[in-house]
């Protein structure tokens, strides 16, 4: 069986990208079979921070030129890549169609991973919302700014008044410390709470970290073997209270049948 989670935002680099590629590597060293799908069609850009360059990418698949298990690489144990695309393909403009054939396709493959993680765009666009809505769960990335909330909160509306999707997970990104992140959850929340009737659970928090800053320009991800720093063990949670995020049931079509 496999659990699909979007990892989502409302604002754009609130570190979305950071939390997918360290949470896939640290579910990998768990010995978990983990596959990262880099979703954010045509501004792809995880295989940055995974330090490749994938010679294959959505792209090949959509044009038919190649099978979905021929654009998958392999990036150490237990983790496996599909990368979106740079912004010179076409994948910006996917029609629904063409989107609902890259779902689908996940089910076919042979080897079905035990977590696929999918690094999807910002905000509310219709390429966005059909893989959030196609997952079994989601988990959005805040920060404590009130621009990030703002645009959290428009995510989450319109996620559920549009797309059915109700229950979600919250990760606070640049924490300050541990107490103010689970103080800027509260606040989100209870703003939240207010107005909608969805299912927040608080999953942890990032510190803001210079090491991670720096390891965008090193291409290197923090979460790596050799290390027990202080993120790899906030990813570390992170992985270990993902079962707490509920599933959606949205009538969209899945990943996997399962
Ligand atoms: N916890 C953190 N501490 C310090 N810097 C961080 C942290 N998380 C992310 N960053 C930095 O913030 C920037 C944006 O991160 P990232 O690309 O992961 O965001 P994103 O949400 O994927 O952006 P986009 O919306 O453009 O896809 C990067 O330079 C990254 O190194
Ligand atoms: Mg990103």
């Amino acid at each position: 069986m496999t659990t699909t989670i979007a990892i989502t935002s409302g604002k754009g680099g609130v570190g979305k990208t950071t939390i997918a590629v360290n949470l896939a590597l640290s579910l990998a060293l768990q010995n978990k079979e983990t596959l990262l799908l880099d979703a954010d069609l045509g501004m792809a850009n995880a295989h940055i921070l995974l330090g490749i360059n994938p010679k294959y990418s959505l792209e090949d698949f959509v044009t038919g030129n190649l099978p979905l298990d021929k654009v998958i690489t392999i990036i150490k144990n237990n983790l496996k890549f599909v990368s979106g695309g740079n912004a010179i393909n076409n994948l910006l403009n996917l029609s629904d169609l063409e989107r609902h054939k890259i779902i689908r396709s996940f089910n076919d493959l042979n080897k079905k991973p035990e977590f696929m993680l999918i690094d999807v765009g910002a905000g509310a666009e219709s390429s966005s919302m059909t893989f959030m809505a196609s997952a079994d769960k989601v988990l959005v990335v805040i920060t404590g700014e009130p621009t990030s909330f703002i645009d959290a909160y428009t995510l989450i509306k319109t996620s559920f008044l549009d797309y059915k999707i109700s229950n979600f997970g919250i990760v606070i990104n640049m924490a300050l410390t541990p107490i103010q992140a689970k103080i800027n959850f509260d606040k989100f929340h209870s703003i939240t709470q207010k107005f909608l009737d969805v299912n927040l659970k608080y999953i942890g928090q990032i510190p803001n970290s210079q090491r991670i800053r720096n390891s965008i320009i090193s291409r290197a991800a923090v979460v790596t073997t050799k290390n027990n720093n202080k993120e790899t063990k906030a990813f570390s949670e992170i992985s270990s209270k993902l079962s707490l995020i509920e599933t959606n049931r949205t009538g969209a079509i899945k990943f996997f049948d399962n």
